[in-house]
């Protein structure tokens, strides 16, 4: 566990034995945390064989500097379908030129988180890793590519690579800074991580959304009164989903079991199992091979096992874990291996629409509970429709605060701040606004907001309204898509005032954008790119720079998905 490892720097020990520190550069690729997080463990844990560790985001470091550096530990996630995190992406763009430096005076090791369901699985770690090797420099130990379930698989990667890099360091410290040795750590309080989740009343559920939308876009409300948890307006709430019982009960039906049936090395029955322990709609790479190897149904046997993974992947939407299993309904499946097959049910993150200087004893939320009808049955997200429509009275979902460093209010409150967050993305923005309103921050506030139609979709529109009335919003524009014949979106209203815009960033502006990142979040950017080069009467390239500048200076910031 982290925290044992976080606990474990015995100055006197380890660091006593060590001729000279020798430094060890950690640096992260990271998006929501999870990767500084681990270059923090990293950290702690080269401490205690005597080295003295360095931790910095891949962005904050120059490749000049990069090439002087003698021993490198990198953690890096990706995002989205194969993406660096914003925060590595200058760095990569460094590295991959082909100007780029030899590194043969370099050893270094690649920790690589990513997630199976999606393309490009730790596609940042391993281009990383490769490049490097190209460049000359010496892999001390190979790469862990991690899933979603990383922390064991992560912690133990870094215990063994850090030893490595003590050894080859020189550093004789202590020949084994056990984790027996180390105290115990300190019990952590219920809510902070994904192992130890708070239950939280869900105090508010209501619809935002207007009853003739697209779209069931909630506002929801946990009580935390008496928690001793706190956040910062710019994370998210990680909440824990339940199943949908009449999915688990289909299931079973297919399987020809009942709810109890015992489950050889599980204390809980198959049925709770299937409802609170694994994921059992969206079908893992394991269980589709599993069912390609056993099907003796031709067709499928021959779609799992031969097609190329566009077509498979295209053959596989909207087709989920029953729908498969009804492909072949008369094949017997055995429990307990079907089980063997599935993903342990993952927690949802959302971004918190609250700030906890407005509401002390509460988190908001705002999502969209996602629903649609298939095959004769409801389908939908996973957790949106479990906090939407299961969550009963007295029920108390489990949650935990998932800290997003890299997304806060700029730390001047007198910086001008430009948001960018159509539909759900407004989340975080109305977290910030309310912020900024309890601080007194006298920053002018924009709001880029918008959606498909003004009389449905105008989600959170009195508290909006009132606060532009105010003046707390000097800006509010608003992009509804579908309420004229040509379509509206927010980068519309970004190139139609960026005359505006460009002058706020001059003037020390802050720029952020929550929300889809597929089309939105790419075609702000691009609406960024023009309106600076439009404006600012430079190149492209010039455009560029400037960009890259906000990024490295933390003032273009994005929180999308
Ligand atoms: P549309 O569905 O009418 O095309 C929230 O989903 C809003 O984002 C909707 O109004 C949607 O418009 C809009 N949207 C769709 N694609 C977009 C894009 N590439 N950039 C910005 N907004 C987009």
């Amino acid at each position: 566990r982290l925290l044992v490892l976080e606990g474990a720097s015995q100055p006197g020990a380890a660091a006593a034995n060590a001729p000279a520190a020798i430094k060890l550069h950690v640096l992260y690729g990271s998006q929501t945390g999870n990767a500084e997080a681990l270059a923090q463990s990293a950290a702690a844990a080269a401490r205690t064989k005597g080295m003295a560790p360095v931790v910095q985001a891949l962005g904050e470091v120059d490749l000049e500097v990069f090439a002087a550096m003698r021993h490198v530990l990198i953690v890096t996630s990706t995002y989205g379908e194969g993406e660096m995190p914003d925060n590595a992406q200058l760095f990569w763009e460094a590295l991959s030129a082909s100007t780029a430096p030899r590194l043969e005076q370099m050893h270094f090791a690649v920790l690589a988180l990513g997630d199976t369901s999606y393309d490009g699985f730790c596609q940042s770690g391993r281009v990383i890793d490769m490049r490097l090797e190209q460049l000359g420099a010496k892999r001390l130990a190979e790469r862990v590519d991690c899933d979603v379930e990383y922390e064991e698989a992560a912690n133990a990667w870094i215990a063994s690579t850090i030893a490595l890099f003590a050894q080859t360091a020189g550093s004789s410290g202590s020949a084994d800074a056990s984790l027996a040795s180390a105290p115990p750590a300190k019990p952590a309080i219920p809510g902070t991580s994904r192992k130890n989740p708070y239950a939280a009343a869900l105090t508010t559920n209501r619809r935002l959304s207007g009853a003739q939308s697209a779209k069931d876009i909630r506002h929801f409300e946990f009580d935390l009164e008496g928690s001793g948890l706190t956040y910062e307006a710019g994370d998210a709430l990680g909440v824990i989903p339940v199943n949908d019982p009449e999915l688990v009960n289909l299931l079973l039906a297919r399987l020809n079991v009942a709810y109890d049936t015992p489950v050889p090395g599980h204390e809980q029955s198959l049925g709770d199992l299937l409802t609170t322990q694994f994921e059992i709609s969206q079908p893992s790479r394991k269980l589709l091979d599993w069912i390609g190897q056993s099907t003796r149904n031709e067709e499928l046997r021959h779609i799992l096992q031969h097609d190329d993974r566009d077509t498979l992947d295209a053959w596989l939407w909207g087709k989920d874990i029953l729908d498969l299993l009804l492909l072949d309904p008369a094949h017997p499946i055995g429990v307990q291996e079907f089980v063997a097959q599935l993903r342990p049910l993952q927690h949802r993150a959302y971004s918190i629409s609250s700030s906890q200087k407005a509401h002390p004893n509460a988190v908001h939320l705002t999502v969209a509970a996602v629903r649609y009808q298939s095959g004769g049955r409801t389908r939908g997200g996973v957790c949106s429709t479990y906090l939407a429509d299961r969550v009963g009275r007295g029920d108390k979902p489990a949650i935990f605060i998932s800290p997003n460093k890299g997304f806060r209010t700029p730390k001047d409150g007198d910086a001008p701040l430009i948001m960018v967050g159509p539909g759900t993305g407004i989340a975080p923005f109305r977290a910030f606004l309310q912020e900024r309103a309890t601080t007194g921050a006298k920053g002018r506030n924009w709001l880029f907001f918008g959606d498909q139609h003004r009389a449905h979709d105008f989600i959170y529109e009195a508290e909006l309204t009132e606060w532009h009335k105010s003046g707390h919003l000097t800006r509010l524009d608003l992009a509804f898509s579908r309420d004229q014949t040509e379509k509206i979106y927010v980068q519309n209203h970004i190139r139609a005032h960026g005359a505006e815009l460009y002058a706020w960033l001059q003037e020390g502006g802050h720029f952020y954008v929550c929300g889809d990142a597929t089309r939105m979040a790419r075609d702000v950017d691009e609406a960024l790119h023009q309106l600076v080069a439009e404006h600012g009467g430079m190149p492209q390239e010039k455009a560029a720079d400037y960009v890259n500048q906000l990024r490295k200076d933390k003032r273009y910031l994005r929180d999308v998905y």
